[in-house]
């Protein structure tokens, strides 16, 4: 059991998610405040913070302490801040690309090095609605039965960043030779579909249903059946928290053993900004 000491813990669910006080993220961390910060993070998986005004580079640094920062290899940046993802709704609601984020996934498991976390800011948050879900992948991988445990455990999975873009989508968004070099840029990746965790040490299941194409080593209607099987199994509601935000609001999450999903169900503005840290290859 963690005592912490510089850092309030406030777990929100019973299996992921703490809100997080006593703590101002425009700040500099002493070594102690960023050592218990790491370690929630590795304890609760998603980490919430409230009322916090940062600018773009307060929110860099705290992401910094975390790793390197990633550059998204084609959602447009904020203006000035490549490193920075603006998420912005219509006046109305989700914009076109929300069905990628409506939907379970873990960001960027179509590259070869997955990022280890994300960091996202809450600008303006609808009155209501706009919720975020996450869900913990240790547990969906420790509440297989242990033959099913084994059986996955020897497979490889492959991640297309078009896996999951319906064909409508793909025919009026991209144009042919853009959408050639989209995956050029990023040609499918294969990863474990059991991974250990880097820090940890602990295994997860590591399949979602955005980016994940298939299993290499099934017939593809053997992999369609286990991938939907995997997809129940892991959104059971006993795997996930929900996160209700606020302006200034901040959600730091381990995308290494989490999933999450953006609930589209608000019809007012929402603006979000998102810092990625790189992470490493799954093994
Ligand atoms: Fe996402």
């Amino acid at each position: 059991m963690t005592i912490y000491k510089e850092i309030e813990v406030q777990p929100v669910a019973g299996n992921l998610g703490a809100e997080i006080h006593g703590i101002d993220l425009r700040e500099q961390l002493s070594d102690n405040i960023y050592k218990e910060v790491h370690q929630a993070l590795l304890q609760y998986l998603v980490l919430f913070f409230r009322d916090q005004d940062l600018t773009p580079e307060q929110q860099k640094d705290f992401g910094r302490y975390f790793g390197e920062l990633h550059v998204h290899p084609y959602i447009p940046a904020l203006e000035g801040h490549p490193e920075i993802i603006a998420l912005r709704s219509t006046e109305n609601g989700p914009a076109e690309m929300a069905y990628q984020s409506n939907q379970w996934h873990t960001d960027l498991t179509y590259i070869d090095e997955p990022p280890m976390g994300s960091i996202l800011w809450s600008q303006q948050s609808p009155p209501a609605g706009g919720d975020t879900m996450f869900l913990n992948l240790y547990r969906a991988f420790e509440t297989l039965s242990p033959k099913m445990q084994e059986f996955v455990s020897d497979l490889t999975a492959v991640h297309d960043i078009v896996a999951s873009m319906p064909d409508d989508f793909i025919e009026q968004s991209w144009a042919p030779n853009q959408l050639k070099r989209l995956q050029e840029i990023t040609p499918p990746v294969e990863h474990p579909v059991v991974r250990t965790h880097p820090e940890t040490g602990k295994k997860l299941l590591f399949v979602n249903a955005n980016f994940t194409s298939h299993i290499k080593e099934l017939s593809r209607p053997e992999s369609t059946a286990l991938l939907n099987h995997l997809y129940e199994h892991i959104a059971k509601p006993e795997n996930v928290c929900r996160f209700n935000w606020q302006t200034n609001s901040v959600a730091f999450w381990d995308n290494r053993c989490t999933q999450h999903y953006a609930i589209n169900d608000y019809d007012s503005l929402r603006v979000m900004h998102r810092v990625t840290m790189c992470g490493d290859k799954p093994y």
